[in-house]
């Protein structure tokens, strides 16, 4: 099984397999696309095409990563295995395999740019401050080493020439700017939509500063990544993305951007934050744009995956045998779920993850018999099998979601260890049905079965 190297090829493999959904009537990109693509996460989950938005020659793409099995699978590994092989490759990176020509630059756009007019007008939440792009992975080379960092950052379509991009330190891209502002210079940054699978998930993670995350987006899809250099801007990028918006991050301005309803499924009140000026728009001639909604099985799939895989890399020091770390729900917090050896394990592996990743708030151990995916059996865990007079540790103090305006809420972790106690092993074994795997309800239910 190999990883996709485009987003394009996982979205023709997708539609090859029927997942995709196509809408062909008329949309409207504010509010209505956000709509009905927020009923297919309720519902089915699938992939969403909007080939008619209006006021857009682009189709939309959505939902493309609601399931986690698609992460793997763009990934060309095994589910199973995900977190596991994501940790042992993220230190091989691959050195680019710079081209000349690419699909991403087939339409070169320069003069007469206007923001609001060549991109679809998507307005997400009732009280958006405006349209967003929320698919776009920022690219840029340090300013002093060269090494290129990418994230994914939300901006806002000001107009014109014009974006407003949310890119705060201690994120690296905000560090970068920073480093750049102090030498009085504007960041060259490139905005990738549609970017290799590898390059999306090297975005979301927490890759050393110092690291090339376009080399690690080589590892993760087991070959380079094939770039191509800006028409207008020193900066490589994906040759074979859908689309890319050149330009630099302004040094000494900023402005008011938002508010903007994001991943906590509350709204980011207006705040100031940094400018992009475009300097151009290049394309694939059919580009398939991608719109993701924040906090959308999608995005917590996107910046859950990582998420996992920081946490595995933690726990994996302490815990031999990890059947898989989840985060239903949210992903402030995570299950792990482990095939406990000794007392001990449970404790370590919630002290790693709770340390292991800033965000994490919240971690459940649970054993290897409890689906660590499945909230329902997790809680059904910490009701049967963990004691809290002893099993639940609350680390006082330490910050996890570190948003300016609503930190005090997040000061505090807690780790609840809902195993079994090993030398009671035998009282929790669970149930098992003999013949259970091989019923099929239909065999038994007939078409009268209302009677
Ligand atoms: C779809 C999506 C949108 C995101 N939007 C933002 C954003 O607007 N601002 C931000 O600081 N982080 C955002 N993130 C999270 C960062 O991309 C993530 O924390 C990443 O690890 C930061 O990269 P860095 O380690 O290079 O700093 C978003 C993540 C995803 C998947």
């Amino acid at each position: 099984m190999a990883a996709f190297e485009s987003f394009r090829q996982l979205v023709e493999a997708l539609r090859e397999r029927g997942e995709v959904a196509t809408v062909a009537r008329q949309v409207d990109p504010r509010h209505e696309l956000t709509a009905v693509m927020r009923h297919m996460q309720r519902g089915p989950n699938r992939p969403l095409l909007f080939t008619d938005v209006k006021g857009s020659d682009l189709p939309v793409i959505t939902n493309v990563f609601g399931f986690r099995r698609t992460v793997a699978e763009s990934l060309g590994l095994a589910q199973g295995d995900l977190l596991r092989t994501m940790v042992s490759l993220e230190a091989k990176g691959l050195p680019v395999d710079r081209v000349e020509t690419a699909p991403v630059q087939e339409i070169v756009k320069t003069q007469d740019i206007d923001v609001a007019r060549d991109l679809p007008q998507i307005v997400y939440s009732e009280h958006d401050g405006g349209a967003y792009i929320t698919a776009g992975v920022l690219i840029a080379p340090h300013p002093v080493t060269g090494a290129y960092n990418a994230s994914w950052n939300r901006c806002q379509l000001a107009g014109g020439d014009k974006l407003r991009v949310r890119m705060m330190p201690p994120q690296h891209l905000g560090r970068y700017h920073a480093e750049a502002e102090e030498m009085g210079q504007n960041l060259p940054c490139a905005i990738v939509i549609g970017a290799p699978p590898g390059l999306m998930f090297s975005a979301a993670s927490k890759v050393p500063y110092e690291a090339d995350e376009l080399e690690v987006a080589g590892a993760w899809q087991g070959k380079p990544l094939r770039v191509v250099r800006c028409k207008t801007i020193p900066v490589d990028v994906p040759a074979d993305a859908e689309l890319i918006i050149e330009g630099e991050v302004i040094a000494g301005v900023r402005e008011d951007e938002g508010p903007f309803g994001e991943f906590t499924d509350g709204y980011v009140p207006v705040m100031k934050n940094h400018v992009f000026k475009v300097k151009a728009i290049t394309r694939r001639r059919n580009a398939i744009y991608h719109a993701i909604l924040a906090g959308g099985t999608e995005d917590l799939n996107l910046v859950g995956v990582p998420i996992q895989a920081e946490i595995y890399k933690k726990v994996s020091a302490f815990v031999p045998k990890i059947r898989d770390i989840a985060t239903p729900g949210y992903v402030f917090g995570c299950v792990i779920s482990i095939d406990k050896q000794n007392e001990d394990q449970a404790r370590n592996a919630m002290l790693a993850a709770l340390g292991g990743y800033s965000w994490t708030k919240v971690v459940v151990v649970v054993d290897k018999d409890v689906d660590p995916f499945n909230a329902a059996d997790v809680l059904w865990a910490i009701q049967t099998r963990c004691t809290p007079e002893t099993g639940i540790y609350v680390v006082p103090r330490i910050p996890s979601y570190t948003r300016e305006d609503v930190r005090e809420v997040h000061r505090g972790k807690v780790g609840i260890d809902a195993t079994a106690p090993l030398s009671m092993k035998q009282l929790f074994e669970r149930r098992r049905f003999p013949g259970e795997a091989d019923i099929k309800l239909e065999d038994y239910i007939g078409a009268d079965s209302s009677h």
